[in-house]
């Protein structure tokens, strides 16, 4: 796998080294995509985009792709001739003609490994696709945080944690989220540079980091997830460090990156 390393950084990085900066955008609509270039991007959507693809990968999916509309999750599949899943969601809930929702608990072993997703949801495959252009596209969240923390320094770049929000508003979840992975990488690195966005990020995961499925069970979204029997989602999602698989976008695919 062809790594676009900026510059190879040990976690303590070298004296002299120019510090790495960490940036946090609260929605996908705020990025300029033509500067991210040189920037390593991890996207975030807990509740539940980047959670499902995480756990998909873990549990054996070939790779996924991402789409914007169910139009084109069902032209795309037409084209691979119906060689692969349809999962995802409009309001939550899985599209009719799809087979599976976006609740981690459908992406078992026995359904996805070997297979292709296609992939639709209403925030977190949006803001993939906003950030194609990056250096580095890596999807994270707290089922596989310190993973891609540590996947992301040893990339070198810049670091913009992207927050998928909900339908262009702030979301609460990707944003403690985001703190937590500021202050990992806070541990692992001496020599970062936080924005004010990344410090704010980081104060309010230090308030919520002793209940992560209480933060999520206050959040809009989580209530709303609540509110439509999705409660167990909330609880899989709030898992922290389960998992090391770090899945990244490359050319066009979301795939294991030690593949
Ligand atoms: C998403 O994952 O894009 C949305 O947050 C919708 C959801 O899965 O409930």
């Amino acid at each position: 796998m062809l790594l676009n390393i900026c510059s190879s950084l040990s976690f303590s990085a070298l004296p002299n080294q120019k510090p790495l900066k960490i940036d946090v955008a609260f929605t996908p609509e705020t990025i300029d995509p033509l500067n991210i270039y040189d920037k390593s991007v991890l996207i975030v959507d807990i509740l539940r985009a980047t959670s499902t693809i995480v756990t998909a990968i873990e549990n054996g999916a070939s790779y996924l792709i991402p789409v914007n509309t169910p139009e084109e999750a069902f032209k795309l599949y037409e084209q691979l001739n119906k060689n692969a899943i349809l999962g995802g969601e409009i309001e939550g809930k899985r599209i009719k003609g799809f087979h599976l929702g976006n609740s981690i608990s459908e992406y078992t072993s026995s359904i996805v490994k070997g297979k292709a997703i296609i992939m639709r949801t209403t925030n977190g495959t949006r803001a993939i696709n906003a950030c194609k252009s990056a250096k580095n596209l890596v999807i994270g969240c707290f089922l596989n945080k310190t993973a891609c923390c540590r996947y992301i320094i040893e990339l070198g770049c810049d670091i913009l944690i992207v927050c998928s929000g909900k339908e262009g508003s702030f979301g609460i979840e990707d944003a403690v989220f985001a703190g937590a992975c500021v202050n990992v990488f806070g541990q692992l690195m001496s020599n970062i540079e936080k924005t004010d966005s990344a410090l704010a990020c980081e104060m309010m995961y230090q308030q919520s980091k002793s209940d992560i499925l209480g933060l999520l069970r206050k959040s809009e979204h989580g209530k709303y997830l609540i509110n439509i029997s999705l409660e167990d989602d909330l609880i899989l999602c709030a898992k922290e460090d389960i998992s090391t698989v770090v899945p990244i976008y490359f050319e066009g695919k979301i795939i294991n990156s030690d593949q």
